[in-house]
């Protein structure tokens, strides 16, 4: 392990980051924290409304403040935005501080699991299954840098994923020897 006890997942929209790194968290007895989540709380809204009156590039200068703070912590499983691996210093944090899982599933997948969501600016007044499948072009080998573990979860549940990702990290001795005490 890289000196910490960090697992951060990455992935498209939709691929499970939250609810799987919030099971994570909890069978590992880590603290959860998502980047999205902290910004939206440090802005005082939401994440549309940070695109819509300050523009991606501003939102991804609050992302990149807020994912070197929260990759310097020990300790957590930090679920982040799709878009984090497109900041070089961003992979390098990932890389460095922590075990990286990139949760990956098919477009059709993803398209499923967004479709009624309204809180993904990138996602609205265009075709989410073009939209997502120009993300996956650009941005699936930049998952893979960074990736430690790359785990297909298809359309498997969030409890089958959850479990095989810890019988993986278990295998390969990632899992902490000493758990953090429940907060
Ligand atoms: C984005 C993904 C979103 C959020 C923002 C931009 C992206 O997070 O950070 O809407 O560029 O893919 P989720 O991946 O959690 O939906």
């Amino acid at each position: 392990m890289k000196g910490t006890r960090n697992i951060f997942l990455v992935g498209l929209m939709g691929a499970g980051k939250t609810t799987v790194g919030r099971q994570l968290a909890r069978a590992l007895n880590l603290r959860f924290e998502d980047s999205d989540r902290v910004i939206e709380a440090r802005c005082g809204t939401n994440i549309s409304t940070i695109f819509a009156q300050e523009g991606e590039a501003n939102f991804r200068a609050w992302e990149k403040m807020v994912v070197h703070e929260l990759t310097a912590e020990d300790g957590i499983v930090l679920a982040t935005g799709g878009g984090v691996v497109l900041d070089m210093d961003n992979r390098a944090n990932l890389k460095a501080r922590g075990y990286v899982i990139y949760l990956r599933a098919p477009v059709e997948v993803l398209v499923a699991r967004t479709s009624h969501d309204r809180g993904r600016p990138l996602l609205q007044d265009t075709n989410p299954h073009l939209r997502l499948n120009q993300l996956y072009k650009i941005r699936d080998p930049l998952y893979r840098e960074v990736a430690d573990l790359i785990m297909d979860t298809n359309n498997r549940g969030i409890r089958v994923v959850v479990k095989e990702l810890l019988r993986r990290l278990d295998r390969r001795a990632l899992l902490p020897s000493n758990p953090l005490p429940p907060t």
